[in-house]
């Protein structure tokens, strides 16, 4: 009989990529993938730590998944930042985990697996000394490079490619440094040689992913630079596109700038991650960069990219925050003109060195900044949706809308979700629209020539 499994996933793209190899992994010895946790053999969730509510989510899942083990013995693998960040500890709360494993140690999820039906068989046979249940618990790190797992993604039309792991920075709220190691980065010509491969697949978008893309390169050749990957990228044959997440504003040089306009190829969308806009907090995040620094490189964007979409993360309330230097974020929302933001309320994390910090803000303040930061931003992304009333955009057709099943969902080289009436058989093609009607968050257009 075959047996099943499925990938719960949780936190960003980086955890994206890996559960579809997670995925990969399991089809490799025999298991079909279900979205069904009721049928599954297998479930695994593959966890995020940035922020406390991703802990909240993961307990709830793990109480479910509880009736789900009682009634059919399915096992319990608990992978990604989370796992990383508790370990066994985890085990007092849910003694029902079985591996519990850390994301760059994936590859080892079969030898794993093995080792717990082994003791199972044991169990059952009265053969196991110690009457508790076995568990794997893998959070060690290796200096090398996790083994590459070339895995079919999501879907047909995006391919991401990880070009580095983990992270230097130390921003003084994060945890990612903490659970994810020191940055590494991948050769250069073996990321050119996976991308032609993904182009000739029939790809038709090349996602970058990295803590910090760039600062790729670091402990490479010296031609090994973000800058030429994306312009040897570029230079691959074939209609795609190429995005990346995330750059570091303080990293973002003039090369990766001139790479990006001088390449069509390369999205208009470029994500440049603010966190606040007040010199002194920024100092106190270990950011590396003032308002005005920032303010600079964003113009600098738009004036040499033009038509760019720039996106940003912002964090409200960070310990000692005044409502000056709030006021000074809302400032360079105002000026840098972002056509979407990420936002979010400061969240302590344990072992960083911004949980220690003196002037933690209440729930109160941090919300009541949060939803004026909302607001502010929504206006600003409606007015910029309204610029693209009676034009011509180049879309990417991703398939028929989940919301609206008469239209197809698409989207712009500057990441705008474009909907319109066309055949589905245009999935996975770049075609025109015009633009007829724009709504903050979605445009809707017809089909042209
Ligand atoms: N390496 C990426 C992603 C980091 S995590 C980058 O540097 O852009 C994604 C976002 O989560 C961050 O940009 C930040 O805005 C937010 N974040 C990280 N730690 C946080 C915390 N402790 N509280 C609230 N938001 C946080
Ligand atoms: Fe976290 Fe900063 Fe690294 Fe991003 S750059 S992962 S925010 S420490
Ligand atoms: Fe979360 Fe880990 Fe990504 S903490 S945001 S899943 S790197």
């Amino acid at each position: 009989m075959s047996k099943n499994a499925t990938v719960i996933t949780y936190g960003c793209q980086m955890n994206v990529n890996e559960s579809a190899k997670i995925r990969k992994i399991m089809e490799d010895i025999g298991y079909d993938i279900t979205e069904n946790i009721n049928e599954s053999d297998v479930v695994f969730l593959n966890t995020c730590t940035v922020r406390e509510g991703a802990a909240t989510q993961i307990y709830g899942k793990l109480g479910e998944l509880k009736q789900a083990r009682d009634a059919r013995g399915t096992k319990i693998i608990i992978t990604g930042c989370f796992a990383q960040e508790q370990g066994r500890k985890l085990l007092q709360k849910f003694p029902y985990i079985d591996i519990i494993m850390g994301n760059q140690n994936i590859s080892k999820i079969p030898e794993a697996i093995e080792k717990i039906e082994r003791a199972q068989e044991l169990k059952e046979a009265g053969k196991l000394r110690d009457k508790k249940l076995k568990h794997v618990v893998l959070t060690g790190y290796d200096d090398e490079l996790p083994p590459r797992i070339d895995a079919d993604f999501d879907n047909d039309i995006t391919a991401s490619m990880t070009i580095g792991y983990g992270c230097n920075n130390f921003c003084t709220y994060c945890i990612v440094p903490y659970v994810r190691g020191r940055e590494k980065y991948i050769p250069m010509e073996q990321l050119v040689n996976q991308a032609k491969e993904y182009v000739k697949k029939g790809y038709k978008e090349i996602m970058l992913l990295a803590q910090n893309v760039n600062s790729y390169g670091k402990g490479l050749s010296e031609n090994e630079t973000f800058a030429n990957l994306l312009q040897a990228l570029a230079d691959i044959e074939g209609d795609f596109l190429i995005r990346f997440i995330s750059p570091h504003p303080r990293d973002f040089t003039d090369d990766v700038i001139d790479a990006i306009a001088k390449n069509s190829k390369i999205a208009r969308s470029v994500h440049v991650p603010l966190q606040s806009g007040s010199t002194k907090v920024l100092k106190d995040m270990n950011r590396g960069y003032t308002k005005e620094q920032y303010l600079n490189l964003v113009n600098k964007l738009k004036s040499r990219i033009p038509d760019v979409a720039v996106t940003t993360d912002i964090i409200v309330g960070f310990p000692g925050e005044t409502e000056e230097e709030f006021e000074d974020t809302l400032d360079v929302v105002r000026q840098a003109k972002y056509d979407t933001a990420f936002m979010f309320m400061y969240s302590i994390r344990t072992g960083t060195k911004a949980a220690e910090m003196e002037g933690q803000i209440e729930d109160k303040v941090k919300k009541d900044r949060l939803h004026r930061l909302i607001s502010l931003q929504t206006e600003i992304s409606g007015e910029l949706s309204n610029e693209y009333q009676g034009k011509i955009e180049r879309v990417l057709v991703e398939g028929p809308s989940r919301k609206n099943k008469e239209m197809l969902s698409s989207r712009t080289s500057s990441n705008k979700v474009v909907l319109f009436k066309g055949d589905s058989s245009l999935r996975g093609q770049f075609v025109n629209v015009k633009i007829n009607e724009c709504r903050t968050w979605t445009l809707y257009g017809e089909l042209v020539d």
